[in-house]
């Protein structure tokens, strides 16, 4: 397998009058050609800042540390100049805000022939014949018309999918898709993905989607690298994770996630206690103060990344979750609170909501 992105011990941290945010604590993986990877965490877990890290778009007060490689070539560090000719081209990011990604006064048809013009040296009219093939595969119906049209004028789902028409519109290796549906209302959100599918089958690229939502990773992702206080906690092939996952903290978040099967006035399982403070990491396991299976390693030691199956790897000190109940050492979650997890996929259940 070919990688085309390899990252190594990357970190992001931000200068803050408080001090520093350190949120992004050195991750290490890499992406392979046609790959899907599904990055997942609470909110504030680092997913978004670790790929703005590998962009070269952290906010001014940020900065990366580590190696980011894409087909060789280094990209932390690397002069905007540089940067550029490799952004928006062969990696290309979608973010959750379309509104803002868009150009507002720019009609939808020249913000796409721009890209092709300035990276690929396209004549317009070449450049208009294919951001019209890319409105195709997108399904945007009238896609003639919508070319005249300014950003305000389209639907929330409309702009999402002219956001990844223009993503893919020179043919990137790597699309980096974060959060490319949260803002959408659920039906359009299962068209949007969908589409994902559909691409995904349809290029080559290498796809990283970024998400809260674990069901939309069950259906499209191939991995998936969970993420918590900027860390991996675990990672693996997305059957494994789903199936068997080893971390407290996955085996949480598999938990929290809405079941079709289930009572839906049930309360659902809530990790309890809060995210880490970036600012105060502790020493050990960032997740041992809301881990229900915490004990004194855990807060000694900072768990690294170990085989825990194959292809997959869990950052935890455990030997193993599958704690018998009778169990008096096993911390206070009480029998039937972490039920058996049953993947589902995020179209699936889209569409029934
Ligand atoms: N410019 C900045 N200055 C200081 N801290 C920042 C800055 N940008 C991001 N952070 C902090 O970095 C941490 C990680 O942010 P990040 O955006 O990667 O989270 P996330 O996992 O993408 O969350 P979400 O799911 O809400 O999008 C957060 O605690 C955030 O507050
Ligand atoms: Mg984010």
């Amino acid at each position: 397998m070919t990688a085309v992105l390899e990252v190594r011990d990357l970190q992001v941290r931000f200068s803050t009058p408080d001090g520093e945010v350190s949120a992004v604590n050195g991750v290490s993986f890499d992406v392979n050609e046609s790959e899907c990877v599904g990055i997942v965490g609470e909110s504030g877990s680092g997913k978004s800042q670790l790929f703005m890290a590998v962009m070269g778009l952290l906010a001014k007060n940020g900065r990366a540390l580590g190696s980011a490689k894409y087909r060789g070539t280094e990209l932390v560090g690397m002069p905007v100049r540089d940067l550029n000719k490799i952004r928006g081209n062969k990696l290309a990011m979608i973010f959750q805000d379309s509104m803002t990604s868009l150009t507002p006064h720019l009609r939808i048809g020249r913000q796409m022939t721009e890209v092709l013009i300035e990276h690929q040296g396209m004549s317009e009219a070449d450049a208009r014949i294919r951001a019209l093939d890319m409105l195709n595969l997108v399904r945007i119906p009238e896609a003639a018309r919508r070319l005249t049209q300014y950003p305000h004028e389209l639907s929330g789902g409309m702009r999402q999918r002219i956001m990844i028409a223009m993503a893919l519109l020179c043919e990137p290796d790597m699309l980096i898709a974060d959060e490319p549906t949260t803002a959408l209302d659920v039906t359009v959100q299962a068209q949007i993905l969908d589409l994902m599918a559909d691409l995904k089958r349809a290029t080559k690229a290498a796809i990283v989607l970024i998400t809260h939502d674990l069901g939309t990773v069950a259906g499209l992702c191939d991995k998936v690298q969970v993420m918590y206080g900027g860390r991996f906690m675990e990672t693996g092939d997305v059957r494994q994770i789903f199936y068997n996952p080893q971390h407290p903290y996955t085996r949480g978040l598999l938990s929290s996630m809405p079941r079709l099967t289930e009572d839906r006035q049930e309360t659902l399982y809530a990790i309890p206690g809060q995210p880490p403070n970036l600012q105060r990491l502790p020493a050990g396991c960032p997740f041992q103060e809301r881990c229900t299976f915490v004990h004194q390693r855990c807060i000694d030691e900072l768990p690294l990344l170990q085989q825990a199956g194959p292809g997959q790897f869990k950052a935890c000190h455990l030997a193993s979750l599958d704690v018998p109940v009778d169990d008096p050492n096993r911390a206070a979650i009480p029998a039937g609170e972490l039920p058996p997890v049953i993947p589902h996929t995020a179209t699936g259940d889209a569409r029934t909501a």
